[in-house]
């Protein structure tokens, strides 16, 4: 894939009205109050929308909210399917899903934080969005209705991408968190208008192609999570970039149980066994060092206050569960770090949200808070465990996007980057 991208610095956009694609897909209170519990994804899009507003554009932003379900019919057949009784499943607990996830709070949000105020539009092309964003002028922010209450929007529907597009002269991208979802709005649209990246998507571009593409070495991956089938492709594909690939978190078991240990009851994939064998033998045929835990804390109940015990890695007893990595692997994996160039991070090292086994995902964070190296943190999980663990100012680049970093990662094209201009 080409990351070499025009830029909204590669194009006039004075007085132009601009359609910008951001990921205002933050987290909100789970008690449907609208609070926004994390307005990080709204502060990294500012750059942007500030130098937009600067030139003069006038800025119509759009982003998707969570999975609204654009009908009730489709509302009704997924509650269905999560085997809700039929009387309980009715229009109005539909709308009220939709009320959730309306962009009022981010509209509010951004205002706040930009210092001036933010129009919201009730629709996403409706009469409302076509009114304000034809009245909008130079240095004005429309903001439009989550793009998912629109049913083309998932479906990449053209009709719906050449209606926003219709409302603008340019379209910016900034919407890092969704470049892998080819929607109307992250890549449809590109057909429409003039084509280009905002700040963030060429800071995302910089770091994490930059690392993937021409990598200061040694390079080196700490890959943690779960679990290996959600990591294969990662894996796969940094057995060709990585100098150092390091396996922590749950996925480490299937590889333990893979080499004839013993995990007890900690998380196994049986199915991943013969693929993580078929990686140990690919690292070692490519000449990457592939480094596994030596040393596991287990627990003897998955819970905050578990009696916990270090052993050896594949020598844990039936009716226990490894829970995170044990000191000896931390200082294997902290040496590591300590000598690379760039490193990347994806995914925790164990279950970092109960205090007595957060250690090794600490200690890892510590070390690449303390390392000369290049420090990538994936968006997701490790993103919010080195936020939580308080180093995120210490990281160069902690990426926006879960999904979107993860399958950069794998080194699979991303729509929302490809349909931009290229330099
Ligand atoms: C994210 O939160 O990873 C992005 O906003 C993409 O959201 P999605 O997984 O619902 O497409």
């Amino acid at each position: 894939m080409n990351y070499n991208k025009k830029t909204v610095k590669d194009i006039d956009v004075s007085g132009k009205k601009v359609l910008l694609r951001c990921d205002f897909n933050v987290p909100m209170a789970k008690d449907g109050s609208g609070v926004i519990t994390d307005d990080k994804r709204i502060r990294a899009a500012l750059p942007t929308i500030q130098y937009l507003l600067d030139q003069g554009a006038a800025v119509i932003a759009c982003s998707h909210m969570g999975k609204p379900v654009a009908t009730f019919e489709s509302y009704k057949k997924k509650q269905l399917e999560k085997g809700k009784d039929e009387a309980s499943i009715t229009e109005e607990a539909w709308k009220k899903s939709l009320a959730e996830l309306r962009m009022e709070p981010v509209a509010a949000r951004l205002s706040e934080l930009l210092g001036k105020p933010v129009i919201l539009a009730g629709d996403v092309v409706g009469p409302d969005a076509q009114t304000k964003a034809a009245a909008l002028k130079p240095g004005e922010i429309l903001l439009l209705q989550n793009t998912r209450f629109e049913k083309g929007e998932t479906k990449n529907d053209p009709a719906l991408a050449k209606a926003m597009a219709s409302m603008a002269e340019v379209y910016v991208s900034d919407a890092f968190g969704a470049v892998h979802r080819a929607h109307a709005s992250t890549a449809g649209v590109a057909a429409f208008l003039p084509a280009v990246s905002g700040f963030l998507i060429q800071k995302e571009l910089d770091f994490i192609g930059g690392a993937l593409a021409s990598p200061k070495r040694p390079l080196v991956a700490i890959l943690g999570g779960s679990k290996v089938s959600s990591k294969i492709g990662v894996i796969n594909n940094l057995l060709e970039i990585a100098d150092t690939i390091i396996i922590g978190g749950g996925m480490a078991y299937t590889f333990s149980a893979a080499q004839g240990g013993k995990v007890g009851d900690s998380l196994l994939e049986e199915d991943w066994k013969t693929y993580s064998l078929e990686m140990i033998q690919k690292a070692k045929d490519k000449g990457v060092k592939l480094l596994l835990p030596v040393d596991t804390v287990t627990a003897d109940k998955f819970a905050p206050d578990a009696d916990s015990k270090v052993v050896p890695a594949g020598q844990i007893p039936d009716g226990w569960q490894g829970l995170d990595i044990g000191p000896e692997t931390v200082k294997l994996y902290c040496g590591a770090v300590a000598d690379a160039g760039t490193v990347i991070w994806n995914g925790p090292m164990g279950v970092f949200e109960f205090e007595k086994f957060a250690a090794g995902t600490k200690a890892v964070a510590e070390a690449l808070s303390q390392t000369g190296a290049i420090t990538i943190i994936g968006g997701g999980d490790s993103a919010a465990a080195v936020q939580q663990l308080g180093y995120a100012d210490k990281m160069s680049h902690i990426s926006t996007g879960g999904g979107a970093s993860l399958e950069f990662m794998e080194g699979k094209e991303l729509p929302g980057v490809a349909c931009l201009l290229d330099k």
